[in-house]
């Protein structure tokens, strides 16, 4: 069964047309990441969808039902937001069950729910403390878990993880994986961390400007770009382009991910190195081609320097062609 449908949803802000034409499906159980530049239109959908704010025009259906005017606290949603948003005043149980006691749960099923969640979640020694006695990656985590006592059938989460530290980032990454697989629930993840949306998602959904772009499985998205846009947002460092015209062979853009090209020296590029970056695993050469800039990511350890000349040849089967427009030629 599906989760989620959205058909053709538009959302205007008076004269501004932030969501356009959106169709896209949430399977049961599927972990669904956004992605797009900022001001694209991710947060104005997660909040369309929990009902914060009404569409313009179009369908939103969870689970079967047409949900366009029920209310938030009908839909069956928990949305977790990037500002955790915990109450100061109350500790981190109180925080939890504030939401269960609004719907006027049992006592007996609060409790169960708290325990449950608070034993996921690793908070079991703090139900005591407020939020000020807590770290950011604990406060996240309160944040979660107020969200998975209320078991919803879909959890929206957007961009939980940009206050935490690049570790603790990591962890929270894993954790909500694991939350995932436990829970079997819907999620929706709003992220602009390529790491993020490469590891955790079911299915990337691409946005811009309000559109989507392209969706499909990351490695669909990374091997199988349907335009250039989505070719250069995904992968990292970038896709490189370059003109056909550099190497007299056409009009188009090339479209080649630094892994594919290689140091050779009848190579077709030839390029002046502008900087290295060496990771010890892998070299990232960043170099100059005619002007243009070009990123090769070497495997392993190399002595190339700044200012040197080097020629890089790349497997005509792995470049990509764009049109004019940026759409995908081959
Ligand atoms: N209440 C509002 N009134 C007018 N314009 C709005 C309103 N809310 C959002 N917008 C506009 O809608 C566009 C999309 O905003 P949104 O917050 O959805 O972007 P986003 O993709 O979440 O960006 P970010 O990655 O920076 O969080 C922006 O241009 C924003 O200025
Ligand atoms: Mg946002």
């Amino acid at each position: 069964m599906t989760a989620l449908t959205l058909t053709n949803v538009n959302k205007s802000f008076g004269e501004v047309h932030v969501l356009k034409d959106i169709s896209l499906e949430v399977e049961e159980g599927e972990f669904v990441v956004f992605v797009g530049p900022s001001g694209c239109g991710k947060s104005t959908l997660l909040r369309v969808i929990a009902g914060l704010e009404d569409a313009s025009s179009g369908e939103i259906n969870i689970d079967g039902q047409t949900v366009n005017l029920v209310p938030p606290s009908k839909r069956g949603i928990a949305m977790v937001f990037q500002s955790y948003a915990l109450y100061p005043h109350l500790n981190v149980r109180g925080n939890m069950t504030l939401a269960l006691k609004q719907e006027k749960q049992p006592k007996a099923v609060i409790e169960e729910r708290v325990a449950s969640a608070s034993r996921m979640l690793n908070l079991e020694e703090y139900l005591d403390r407020y939020p000020s006695e807590l770290s950011g990656g604990q406060r996240q985590r309160v944040a979660i878990g107020r969200a998975i006592v209320r078991e919803p059938k879909l959890f929206l989460f957007d961009e939980p993880l940009s206050n935490l530290d690049a570790a603790l980032r990591m962890n929270t990454r894993i954790e909500i994986a694991n939350l995932h697989r436990a829970l079997d629930a819907s999620m929706i993840y709003v992220t602009h961390d390529q790491t993020e949306a490469m590891t955790l998602a079911d299915k990337i959904v691409v946005l811009r400007d309000g559109r989507v772009e392209q969706i499909g499985s990351p490695m669909e998205l990374y091997n199988n770009p349907a335009n250039q846009f989505v070719a250069g947002f995904l992968g990292s460092p970038s896709m490189n382009f370059l003109p056909e015209s550099l190497l007299d062979q056409g009009s188009d853009t090339l479209g080649i991910r630094p892994e594919d090209l290689f140091l050779s020296d009848d190579g077709p590029l030839s390029a002046q190195v502008s900087h290295v970056e060496k990771l010890g695993g892998d070299t990232n050469v960043i170099a100059t081609v005619q002007n243009h800039s070009v990123t090769a990511r070497l495997f392993g350890q190399h002595a190339i320097s700044e200012g040197q000349d080097l020629r890089l040849g790349f497997a005509p089967e792995k470049a990509y062609r764009f049109n004019a427009d940026g759409q995908r030629l081959r």
